[in-house]
């Protein structure tokens, strides 16, 4: 029987995996914050990103139910939004403890117990790193993908490391991200229009976005996979990142800054 490990799991992306696996007859270990929240037919552990200990504590608690872990999806996340240049500090820290720190954190705890395993960070298309008012998540997304891929070229342990990158998926996430930021984009000077503009494209994201199945579909096609690659896009908004990816920062900054305007512009006419 497969042992995977999944933070995140109460809701959105990670909820799906952790119920895809569940059904696949794996023993999975669910992490959770809200107890209200635990899924069925799982082993649950209690984990708040935010907090060290939580982190320390999680890992011992799995420790001593299993000696040997053949997945770990980092799942858990969240995003901070506003213009960069009106940003809470602390906030930020914030989304890089959550969104990368707490992942690295984590996973370190756990190594000794994933060999021959796979690690599966999900990651974003905005790890590509251009989507403005975004910046935090986007900058923590890449971090992670940095962090992670050079424990992968670095490590001596039989360990794959594997990102995957989606695109807009309907998740809960884009409605938790607009309760979360919402004292900046509703007060920010300046940027009304553009934080207008945010707030509808989250909302029509949480409906329009991909189903969770296509992520949990690609990750079930690398659980198979003797070598994966270390990088895979879900959806045609992710590919079309990792293709912009390619052209240099000031060909992507002068693209990032038509197309932003013109959608801004384009959202006050209709
Ligand atoms: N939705 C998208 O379009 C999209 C696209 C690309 C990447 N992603 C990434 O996919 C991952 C899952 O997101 P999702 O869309 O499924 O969002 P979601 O439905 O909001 O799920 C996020 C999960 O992370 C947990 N979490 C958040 N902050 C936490 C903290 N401080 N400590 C512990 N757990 C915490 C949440 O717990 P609670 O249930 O308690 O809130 C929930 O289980 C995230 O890393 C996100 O960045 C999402």
């Amino acid at each position: 029987m497969k042992t995977v490990v999944i933070t995140g799991s109460t809701s959105g992306i990670g909820k799906a995996l952790a119920e895809y696996f569940i059904k696949s007859g794996c023993q999975v270990f669910a992490g959770f914050r809200d107890e209200n929240k635990i899924l069925k037919d799982c082993i649950p552990f209690y984990i708040e990103m935010k907090d060290s200990g939580s982190i320390q504590s999680a890992a011992e608690y799995i420790k001593s139910k299993t000696d040997k872990i053949d997945i770990l999806i980092n799942a858990a996340g969240c995003v901070t939004a506003g213009p960069a240049e009106a940003l809470n500090i602390e906030k930020v820290k914030e989304q890089f403890q959550v969104n990368t720190f707490s992942h690295l954190e984590f996973t370190q705890k756990l190594l000794d117990l994933l060999d021959g395993g796979k690690i599966i960070n999900i990651s974003s298309v905005a790890s590509f790193g251009y989507f403005p008012f975004i910046s935090p998540y986007c900058a923590s997304k890449r971090a992670l993908d940095i962090l992670f891929s050079a424990m992968g070229n670095e490590t001596k342990r039989n360990i794959k490391i594997i990102s995957v990158k989606p695109g807009v998926i309907a998740t809960p996430l884009w409605e938790k991200s607009i309760e979360a930021n919402s004292s900046l984009l509703q007060n920010v000077e300046n940027f009304q229009g553009e934080m207008k503009f945010l707030i509808n494209n989250a909302r029509k994201n949480a409906i329009k976005g991909l189903d969770v199945s296509k992520v949990v579909k690609c990750i079930a096609k690398i659980d198979k996979l003797k070598n994966p690659k270390s990088s895979y896009t879900v959806g045609i908004d992710a590919k079309f990142g990792e293709i912009v990816s390619l052209l240099t920062q000031n060909q992507i900054n002068t693209l990032v800054k038509f197309v932003y305007k013109l959608k801004v512009f384009t959202n006050k006419l209709f």
